[in-house]
């Protein structure tokens, strides 16, 4: 059998590397597509629905398919140091890839936003971390002028390497179907991801691996949600810290796509975006973080309109380790605390007795 050797050498033909490219990999990528039927019996016909769970990656986010093919480039052309704004989750694959790579590595993030398992691994992996109080899109317009002007390399999603590497999120979900789906649910913060799977299917579709193209479904937060509005947002406000952005660098990129597959966007309320949470782990046993689920929820929520028959895939893009506070604030169980260490505390607290 083959063994998985990460996106950029499995995908390369399809990538803007050359054999001089210095390949900075943590194997990421080859993440599953899983069934999710207790979900699909919720729209009430006969629907296949999968999650495409990207909370796998090393780092725990999609965000490693845009950083390996972003620092490798930084790499192969003599960087030694990267800067990025982050809610979190591109911080965290940033340090990691960079450091990996023998970079320094620095992350502006919002003050008291981002969840703690993302500043966990940000500050493991060595980053400066450099934490603003203010939000992302200030951060964002910060490392920009940044990069403009010191010789350090911007590795947000304004980085067009970073979306070669997240396409190949979209060879992969061809590669597991043999098609595209028929529609592709996903979480829109800053746009670059659906951006970068749009270009994945196309450049499939073009090069005859698909029949298809999907539909591309984009839901946003309802208290972040400039790309249903149409303005930007000063003062973004949601559950869903990943993605409580403003002003998203890709927009224009991201109203294309839509023009361009016939697709939606939609805001979930944070309420929306917290059953579809617990729903993923309780009915299914997939852990993903809130800007995860609003795929889930935004698919649950216009689920009226999608075929009998259809195929749909969501993405889930981070993993829920990485925000145990929103899990444990949530949780749907009893938590029986304070139990004496007998056999009978036990069983009476398990209602056996
Ligand atoms: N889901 C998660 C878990 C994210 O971390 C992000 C973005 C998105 C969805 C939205 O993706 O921005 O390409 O539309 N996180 C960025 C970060 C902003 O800094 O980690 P997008």
């Amino acid at each position: 059998r083959e063994v998985w050797s990460g996106l950029i050498k499995t995908y390369q033909q399809y990538l803007p590397v050359t054999e001089n490219t210095p390949v900075v990999t943590l194997l990421e990528g080859n993440t599953p597509l899983i069934p999710v039927p207790s979900i699909a019996q919720l729209i009430g016909r006969q629907v296949q629905v999968f999650a495409k769970y990207d909370g796998l990656n090393p780092t725990g986010s999609f965000k490693d398919r845009g950083m390996t093919m972003a620092i490798s480039k930084a790499k192969e052309a003599g960087a030694r140091a990267v800067i990025c704004a982050s809610t979190g989750n591109t911080s965290a694959a940033a340090a990691a890839y960079a450091k990996r790579a023998g970079m320094k590595a620095f992350v502006l993030i919002p003050e008291g936003y981002v969840a703690l398992g993302k500043l966990a691994q940000a500050l493991l992996y060595g980053a400066e971390v450099l934490s603003i109080k203010g939000n992302f899109d200030q951060a964002l317009k910060i490392v920009r002028e940044m990069a403009n002007s010191y010789p350090v390399t911007l590795v947000n999603s304004v980085n067009p390497y970073r979306l070669e590497g997240q396409k190949t999120a979209a060879f992969e979900v061809v590669d597991a179907l043999g098609d595209a789906p028929d529609w592709l649910c996903i979480p829109v913060g800053n746009a670059g991801n659906i951006t970068a799977y749009w270009m994945g299917f196309c450049q499939y579709h073009q090069s005859g691996k698909c029949d298809r193209l999907p539909r591309m479904m984009g839901f946003q937060a309802a208290g972040a949600a400039p790309l249903i509005t149409g303005q930007p947002v000063t003062h973004p406000d949601t559950v869903a810290t990943a993605i409580r952005i403003g002003n998203p660098a890709n927009w224009e990129k991201a109203i294309a796509v839509q023009s361009a597959s016939n697709g939606e966007f939609h805001a979930v309320t944070d309420e929306e975006i917290l059953a579809a949470y617990r729903l993923l782990a309780s009915e299914e046993g997939i852990f993903c973080e809130p800007a995860s689920a609003a795929s889930v929820a935004g698919m649950l929520k216009v689920k009226d309109q999608i075929p009998t028959g259809a195929t749909v895939v969501c993405v889930l893009t981070g993993n829920g380790l990485k925000d145990p506070n929103t899990a444990i604030d949530n949780n749907q169980n009893a938590f029986k605390p304070g139990i004496e260490p007998t056999l009978e505390a036990v069983a009476q607290a398990m209602g056996v007795i």
